[in-house]
């Protein structure tokens, strides 16, 4: 079983037409009424999306808001520090609200003149094969709802924080954004779920935890990383490894903690030489062939 199918809560449709998120017990709103109804809300708006029509809004709380204005700001601060260049100069040019959470309708509106990418709203857990797949046409799904605000920092699953802070402002890259559609088009070509596996394995310690060297200093390209407020502090001190596509794609990781190893590009030509041109080229055999050769 892939692990990313435990990242999200799963999401129930009832006979009656309502739908029911079903957080664990460790999940920070279980035992919150309001913030769990607020979920099933937010979820039903994704599940009664119609491609083709505008994404519906999400209604937000002040309070809700509230956790955007902290999270982003403070985030904004280490990214300064910590992230590349190029994620900055995207951030700069998609000029995401820091004063409310913006409607994914609204991150597409920004994203797409400059580099065709739009969002799609997700209740939970997209199939791998979907979820990777319309990349390659300019989509990117992404769930709507924010995390619980008694623990603004954290948060067990990836929430509109990680989806439009990590992802959104990677996306305004044109550069990044390539290696996004490259990934779907690799996903697309691959035929076996060993395959598709892999090439999703390549991602995530890429587009989600990749760090890069630049200027003598390591950055953070990552959305999962530069959307958490504690990895960022940490990643320099993790097991920092040359970037290698069978390790990256054979290599386990958890996602229920932060993540120890992870794999360096030396500067974002290299990233792309690597991975851009193993999504561009890859199939089932060679990735069989890379399974192979990892030790
Ligand atoms: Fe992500």
């Amino acid at each position: 079983m892939f692990e990313e199918a435990q990242y999200f809560a799963p999401v129930a449709a009832q006979e009656d037409g309502s739908v029911v998120v079903e957080l664990s017990a460790s999940h920070p709103g279980f035992a919150d009424p309001v913030y769990r109804a607020r979920r099933n809300t937010i979820a039903g708006l994704a599940v009664d999306y119609r491609p083709g029509t505008p994404i519906p809004a999400a209604e937000y709380t002040e309070q809700e808001h509230a956790v955007w204005v902290l999270v982003t700001r403070e985030l904004a601060i280490k990214h300064a520090k910590y992230a590349t260049a190029e994620y900055l100069d995207g951030a700069d040019r998609l000029r995401l609200p820091g004063e409310r959470i913006p409607q994914l309708e609204e991150v597409s509106r920004l994203l797409e003149p400059l580099t065709g990418f739009r969002y799609l709203p997700a209740a939970g857990l997209v199939p791998l094969r979907d979820f990777y797949g319309v990349l390659a046409d300019g989509y990117f799904h992404s769930t709507q709802y924010i995390r619980h605000h008694s623990v603004p920092f954290y948060t067990p699953e990836p929430d509109v924080i990680h989806e439009v802070i990590g992802h959104a402002n990677a996306l305004a890259s044109s550069r990044y954004a390539a290696l996004y559609r490259l990934a779907g088009q690799a996903a697309r070509r691959v035929q076996s779920d060993e395959a598709l596996e892999f090439v999703s394995k390549v991602f995530w310690f890429t587009l989600e935890f990749g760090v890069m060297q630049e200027s003598g200093e390591l950055k953070a390209y990552g959305a999962g990383i530069l959307s958490s407020y504690g990895e960022i502090e940490e990643f320099r001190g993790m097991d920092i490894r040359p970037l290698d596509l069978s390790a990256m794609g054979t290599t386990h990781y958890d996602i229920t903690k932060y993540q120890d190893v992870l794999f360096r590009a030396e500067s974002l030509q290299h990233l792309e030489d690597v991975v851009g041109d193993f999504w561009d080229t890859c199939d089932d055999d060679s990735i069989a062939k890379l399974i192979a050769a990892a030790v």
